[in-house]
């Protein structure tokens, strides 16, 4: 078994299209088909948002399922269209459980749906914590990248908030070529620190790794900051913890104040996306009643549309989107159809008759 086609289009009634298959791809083929390949996804990354900014896809907004009794808790969906030649669509369904990291399990657990792009026939579900972490951290390092092309490349990185997720930025950055003589990381969790440390240590190639008890002491000695926490509304407040101008990739999203915003360059991944939910630039669009304060996309930044100041801190709000998830999870199916490991389900779609 290779791949998928989509034969039912082409078919005639006298000869029936062959059933659609339909796959299971858990975490552990995941993970092996994207080890080791950053720079392939990083590059797979940048050719989705240039895609999705030339009008290639179909992304609406992500539906918040979210709970009355559990307010913390949300299951969110991203459905979304991908064209140039990935040609897929399909569905993220993600959900976010704080308390499970006390419970010794990851917060964010996944499956993506791919559907065929020509009959619509769903044909791979696949584990998408991977995924989307992966997505996650490839669109982090390419922002790192394009931001930082017009001043002096970051050698002092800091870690704001290091669980699940910083550990998949730092692998991303690491495995396109950064290097830093400096990691700082600063969590309200003691326990995540030391693990974030332990992490760091095994891959190795670390500068000197510091553990910031005070926020303000991680931002103030970082010239790449990366925020990767839970915070629902804003804890960092004093535009003067930033007067050094650093590139900021604010992947968490509702970490700053808007004061800090609107003192900074802004740099989204989507406008419509990132101005909803209670993100900080959501925030700074309600205080100001304008989105003046925003200069454009990583797109914008990546096509020569807008260059960035240096004078200023520039602050990178990616939303997340769907699109991304589908570049990569195809990017999955692919790579495991080609080592022939499809597990396929038999009979998953069983009534193909119209008339019985
Ligand atoms: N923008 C995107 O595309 C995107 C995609 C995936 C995840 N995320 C976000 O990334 C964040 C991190 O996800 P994760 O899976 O690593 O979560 P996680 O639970 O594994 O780690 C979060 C860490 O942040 C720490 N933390 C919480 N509040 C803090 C604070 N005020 N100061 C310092 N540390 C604090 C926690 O102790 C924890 O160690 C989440 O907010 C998630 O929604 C964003």
């Amino acid at each position: 078994m290779t791949s998928v086609t989509s034969t039912a289009t082409q078919s005639t009634a006298s000869q029936p299209a062959p059933a659609p298959t339909f796959a299971v791809i858990p975490g552990a083929q995941v993970q092996q088909a994207l080890d080791g390949r950053e720079k392939q996804i990083v590059d797979l990354v940048e050719a989705t948002y240039r895609l999705h900014g030339a009008g290639d896809s179909v992304n609406p907004p992500s539906y918040f399922l979210r709970f009355a009794d559990r307010p913390k808790d949300r299951i969110i969906a991203l459905p979304s269209s991908l064209g140039g030649p990935v040609r897929v669509d399909g569905l993220k369904w993600i959900s976010s459980f704080p308390a499970n990291v006390t419970a010794g399990l990851p917060r964010a657990s996944a499956v993506l749906i791919l559907n065929d792009h020509d009959t619509g026939y769903p044909f791979a579900c696949l584990e998408s914590s991977i995924i989307s972490a992966t997505r996650t951290a490839a669109s982090a390092a390419l922002a790192a990248d394009w931001l930082t092309r017009t001043g002096r490349r970051p050698t002092r990185i800091g870690f704001f908030g290091t669980g699940l997720i910083a550990r998949y930025i730092h692998t991303f950055l690491a495995g396109t070529g950064w290097t830093f003589d400096t990691i700082g990381a600063h969590d309200v969790s003691t326990d995540s620190a030391a693990g974030f440390c332990g992490y760091l240590r095994e891959a190795g190639g670390a500068g000197q790794v510091v553990v910031h008890d005070s926020a303000e002491e991680l931002i103030r000695s970082s010239d790449l900051v990366v925020f990767a926490t839970i915070a629902g509304k804003p804890h960092v407040t004093d535009p003067a913890w930033f007067t050094h101008n650093p590139v900021v990739l604010h992947v968490s999203l509702r970490d700053l104040a808007p004061e800090i915003l609107l003192g900074s360059a802004n740099i989204v991944d989507d406008v419509e996306h990132c101005l909803k939910a209670d993100t900080s630039p959501h925030l700074a669009e309600q205080l100001t009643g304008s989105r003046g304060f925003l200069d454009g996309t990583l797109n914008d930044v990546m096509t020569g549309r807008i260059t960035l100041p240096t004078d200023r801190p520039v602050i990178f709000s990616p939303f997340g989107l769907g699109v991304l998830d589908l570049a990569v999870g195809k990017y999955v199916y692919d790579e495991v159809a080609r080592a022939g490991h499809l597990r396929l389900i038999d009979d998953f779609f069983h009534e193909l008759r119209r008339h019985g």
